[in-house]
């Protein structure tokens, strides 16, 4: 049992999803494709050629799924709006439908005594917005805000907790200069213009959450983090290649929302100015409530002078232990990242809004469990791990675990399963698997030493 103890009682205990990778139901109540529906569709970009078109069919499976997340006890269930959905034209009329399938899930949530965290963006642009230059284009980032105005509008009288953009980094980095990703381009200019143009979506979407939500709203933009190391801390040019692969995954974003601009050292690596106008920078700096913070792995690198920017190479660590994503389970930084991001830009808060893994060997034995031994240890070493930074200080708010559910994977497809409930694909048979469950007992036995606190403590005044 991990020793959890320093997590404060009103800590949130989550599990998270995505729209496009859960919902299905692409084609149905008037939602239009997205990027991903078209990204899907090109030959090799998907393992298997899977798609999001059934998903886990919770477009109509959400009453289960809400009684699962009943079951396992959690306090809080971060999803994300589907945008073509609800805007099926990017921009202008909205679909009625699309939006009230939002709004029954946020009353069965709250009904069940789960809080929902509405995430706004998770990647499904409409991709009619796509045909007119997508997010390298300025004209995206006002779209999403009136977007998100709408679905604060309608969601904001009961909803308070709100996250604006999922994990730029993906968006911009993996969608536009990788392309392994949708919209799968691989060139710089436009990855550095989406860059600007995501970030300033995001304080733009934050204004207009708080002006249209009927109730105060908690705004938060996600970021996918990792800490850096060199290769060979003796070698200069791996030193050196840490430094960039940290602008580029954790400076670029972390600097100018909170208040910084670009900064200076990765400009000059990517020699490319992004589209700053006016009062760009300030929008993109409108303080927030808390910062999402997803954790996967730490990254090593090595200087890679011929390779793409930022010119340096994630290797691979000698002995360490790998998720079937081929990513290093390392807990301990987690903690060494919170720890971080809390001395060098003080949030006001820090919520995990993702930490989860992938196993090759999530099979439904013929008694019907799900016995993932290893989930189950990389859930309670992350725990363990918020204990160790709320312990530094970290004012670490809450924990949600990437999945509630089995799902699909983006470019890997249905192969690679992150969910504390198994999804059988052919028959939507849920189960929950043995770190399910062990993610219960360990909200409960919080709940109880949170309780037992409340009994003992002093009358205030
Ligand atoms: O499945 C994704 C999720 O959509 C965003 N964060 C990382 C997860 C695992 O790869």
């Amino acid at each position: 049992m991990p020793d959890l103890s320093n997590l404060p009682p009103d800590f949130l205990w989550g599990v998270a999803t995505s729209a496009y990778q859960i919902e299905g139901a692409v084609d149905t109540d008037g939602r239009a494709p997205s990027i991903w529906d078209t990204f899907c569709r090109l030959p090799g970009a998907v393992d298997n050629g899977d798609t999001g078109a059934v998903a886990c069919d919770h477009y109509r499976r959400w009453p289960e799924d809400v009684a699962l997340m009943r079951r396992l006890g959690v306090d809080a269930y971060r999803f994300s709006v589907a945008w073509p959905r609800v805007r099926p034209d990017g921009v202008g009329a909205v679909n009625a439908k699309g939006l009230d399938f939002y709004d029954r899930l946020v009353d069965a949530l709250l009904a069940a005594g789960i809080r929902p965290f509405v995430t706004l963006y998770h990647w499904d642009l409409p991709q009619v917005l796509q045909d007119r230059g997508g997010w390298p284009e300025r004209s995206t980032a006002e779209a999403f805000a009136d977007y998100a105005a709408v679905v604060a509008a309608r969601l904001g009288d009961r909803v308070a907790d709100w996250t604006t953009v999922n994990e730029p980094l993906c968006v911009c980095w993996i969608g536009h200069l990788e392309g392994r990703m949708a919209p799968g381009e691989r060139d710089l200019g436009r990855a550095v213009r989406a860059a600007h143009h995501v970030l300033l979506g995001h304080g733009l979407a934050t204004r207009a959450i708080r002006a249209n939500a009927a109730r105060p709203a908690s705004v938060g933009l996600v970021l996918n983090l990792s800490p850096i190391e060199p290769a060979a801390t003796d070698r200069p040019a791996d030193v050196a290649a840490a430094r960039r692969m940290d602008g580029h995954v954790n400076r670029w974003w972390l600097d100018p929302v909170h208040g910084r601009g670009y900064p200076a050292d990765m400009l000059a690596t990517y020699g490319v100015e992004p589209p700053v106008r006016g009062d760009d920078l300030a929008v993109i700096a409108t303080p927030t409530d808390f910062l999402g913070v997803n954790y996967y792995f730490r990254q090593v690198v090595m200087d890679d002078p011929a390779g793409p920017p930022p010119y340096a190479r994630q290797v691979p660590v000698p002995g360490s232990v790998e998720t079937a994503m081929g990513w290093e389970m390392y807990p301990p930084g987690l903690e060494q990242l919170l720890v971080a991001v809390h001395e060098e830009y003080r949030p006001a808060r820090i919520v995990v809004t993702e930490s989860g893994s992938a196993w090759p060997d999530d099979e439904v034995t013929p008694d019907g469990t799900v016995e993932d031994k290893e989930r189950t240890d990389h859930l309670e070493q992350h725990l363990a791990a918020c204990a160790g930074a709320v312990g530094r200080g970290v004012p670490l708010a809450g924990y949600f675990v990437w999945s509630l559910l089995d799902n699909f994977e983006w470019a890997y497809g249905y192969d690679k399963r992150f969910g504390l409930v198994h999804v059988d694909y052919p028959t939507q048979r849920r189960t929950v698997k043995a770190s399910g469950h062990r993610y219960a007992e360990l909200i409960r036995s919080h709940q109880r030493r949170a309780g037992a606190a409340e009994a003992v403590a002093p009358v205030a005044g």
